[in-house]
């Protein structure tokens, strides 16, 4: 189990918890806003793009070269992007706090 918080473009906050999917469909799930998941998790839309709290980059692990190729068409890509379709929930992102792309 897992505990996640989204911050929203409007500073809202929402702390949901999961345990197994990924966290884009836990997002979708709990109707967070901005995160869609329009291509259903296959790494080709960016609608579940996230921006991962700097100190807590380590908890995501790494990131494929397909899920790069994909970010560097978005033009808010930064450094702590991240698809959040491509990560799995597990134990250990419990505390992960991700705020969304514009
Ligand atoms: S849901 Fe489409 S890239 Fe993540």
């Amino acid at each position: 189990m897992a505990k996640i918080t989204f911050i929203t473009s409007n500073e809202q906050s929402t702390t949901v918890e999961g345990h197994q999917g990924s966290v884009m469909e836990l997002a979708v799930e709990n109707n967070i806003e901005g995160i869609d998941g329009d291509c259903g998790g296959v790494c080709s839309c960016a609608t579940c793009h996230v921006y991962v709290a700097s100190d807590q980059l380590d908890k995501t692990g790494a990131i494929s070269e397909i899920e790069k190729d994909m970010l560097e068409l978005d033009d808010n890509v930064t450094e702590l992007s991240r698809l959040c379709c491509q990560i799995t929930l597990s134990d250990d992102l419990d505390g992960l706090i991700l705020t969304i792309a514009p």
